[in-house]
């Protein structure tokens, strides 16, 4: 026996009013495909199918590689979904089939295993998933006969007021027997309120047949699907307590759990420290005793141990250990800062290294910069990069004192133990050692003020 799973991500998701796929929004930096995907490859599942139709091509850039797809060209329900999704599989009847919906991030591999445990324990040819809600509003709600055996499936649209009022609704999640799922597929109707082929009718046909079925329940945010933006919204909030309840117990400090965004693929240290407003992104990674935030955005970034990063935007930069950086700092690409380096208030950093125990503290902007170690550039230094059709680099070696306001016209090079005087245009190389001037001499116009008086005096 092996397991397999279809998961269906063909629809259009309408009631999102979005141009994007359903199934490509994201819940916590990952789309909610790619959940249902990750829970699946967590619950001993050997091979996926995934129904793709609307935006097909955007979903397929999206999958994990070595996931199959099955195109569903005309979205005529749940059902036809399924059958799609099977047409390429090699299936023995023996085979255990789980379906789930691609729009249900919050579900856990736990809670599959569990499903497929329930399955093959109870000889039951088919499982479902329910929960119990609050609101079934817009859900498939489970029918069950005055001794608690599940009878079917009905869909809210075709529900009596009386079925309305059931709270134990349908996941979407299912485990089936392959060939009696096959089967079964084949004698579903669209004889319904939504002309569709429903899925979960296939729960009422084998009870009709006194098929032996089993359900199980979930937590009720597990089983909670998206079909809108207010949906979205409150999944969301969900996963980002849970991520942020599991890095709390591996010794994360949250000044405000509420107000920490962490993606699902980001990784932490214990002795991480968060302060409020702060969004850690894409693939980041923060190491033992860096304190971040607040007012921090980091996406695809590495904090080393010991940083301190306030007031930041930073997008694929690297912090090393025991480096500062903010507050009201922009790290771009490929900025990198070797241990103890700073990066100061009002600093831009592009393209730029900056070497252990170098500082660029105030009001600068370095762009294509290699800077050594034990160098202080100083503030409102600027790199001239760019001469207007293509960038150029600079170089600053080790020990070298930028004076205030430099400007470093690129191509050029500061040697080690280089110093440029304050307020200098650098046009052309420094020499190791050198001080490097470029500024007219000061002359003292003595008396100004006096004079400068009596003219204004003189003209009333
Ligand atoms: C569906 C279930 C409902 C359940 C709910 C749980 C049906 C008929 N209804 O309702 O019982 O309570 O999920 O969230 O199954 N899809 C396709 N092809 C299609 C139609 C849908 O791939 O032709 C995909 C959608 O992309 C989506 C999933 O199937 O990921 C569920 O479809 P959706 O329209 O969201 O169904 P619900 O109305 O939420
Ligand atoms: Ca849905």
């Amino acid at each position: 026996m092996t397991v397999k799973a279809v998961v269906l991500a063909a629809g259009k998701g309408t009631r999102m009013k979005s141009e994007l796929p359903k199934v490509l929004h994201e819940v916590a930096g990952r789309s909610m495909v790619n959940w249902v995907l990750a829970a699946l490859a967590g619950a001993g599942v050997d091979e996926t199918t995934v129904v793709i139709g609307h935006g097909a091509e955007a979903v397929v850039t999206q999958l994990p590689q070595g996931v199959a797809t099955a195109i569903q060209a005309e979205q005529l329900g749940t059902a036809h979904a399924t059958k799609t999704g099977l047409a390429d599989m090699t299936l023995s009847a023996e085979d255990v089939v789980v379906v789930l919906p691609g729009d249900m991030p919050l579900i856990r591999s736990e809670t599959l295993a569990a499903l497929l445990s329930v399955h093959t324990s109870n000889g039951a040819v088919a499982t479902l998933l329910s929960s119990i809600v609050d609101d079934p509003t817009g859900y498939g709600r489970i029918l069950r006969d005055d001794a608690g055996a599940v009878t079917g499936v009905v869909e809210h649209k075709d529900a009596t007021g009386a079925q309305h009022a059931i709270q134990e609704v349908a996941t979407g999640v299912y485990a089936f027997s392959a060939g009696v799922l096959s089967m079964r597929l084949e004698q579903v109707s669209n004889d319904n309120a939504q002309g569709e082929y429903y899925l979960p009718d296939v729960i009422g046909l084998l009870a009709a047949a006194g098929q032996p079925m089993a359900a199980m329940q979930a937590d009720p945010y597990e089983g909670l699907g998206v079909n809108s933006h207010a949906q979205l919204a409150e999944i969301a909030r969900l996963a980002r307590a849970r991520i942020n309840a599991h890095w709390m117990s591996q010794g994360v400090w949250m000044l405000d759990p509420d107000r920490v965004y962490i993606d699902a693929d980001v990784e932490l240290e214990a002795g991480v420290r968060l302060h409020p407003d702060v969004q850690l992104r894409g693939a980041t990674i923060v190491r033992a005793g860096a304190e971040i935030g607040p007012n921090v955005v980091a996406d695809d970034c590495e904090i080393g141990e010991n940083a301190r990063v306030l007031y930041a935007v930073m997008n694929l930069a690297k912090c090393g250990n025991n480096t500062s950086v903010g507050p009201f700092a922009y790290l771009r690409p490929n900025a990198v800062l070797e241990e103890r380096a700073k990066a100061g208030t009002f600093v831009e950093l592009k393209n730029t290294k900056v070497g252990s125990n170098s500082k660029v503290p105030h009001l600068s902007y370095m762009g294509d910069v290699t800077i050594g170690a034990d160098s202080n550039i100083g503030a409102g230094s600027i790199s001239c990069n760019y001469d207007g059709y293509a960038k150029h680099g600079t170089v600053v070696g080790d020990r070298v004192k930028v004076g205030s306001n430099t400007m470093l016209v690129a191509p050029v090079e500061i040697g080690d133990d280089g110093w440029t005087a304050a307020g200098s245009v650098i046009v052309k190389d420094v020499a190791p050692g050198s001080l490097g001037v470029s500024r007219s001499p000061q002359k003292d116009v003595a008396g100004y003020a006096e004079r400068r008086r009596k003219r204004a005096e003189k003209e009333g």
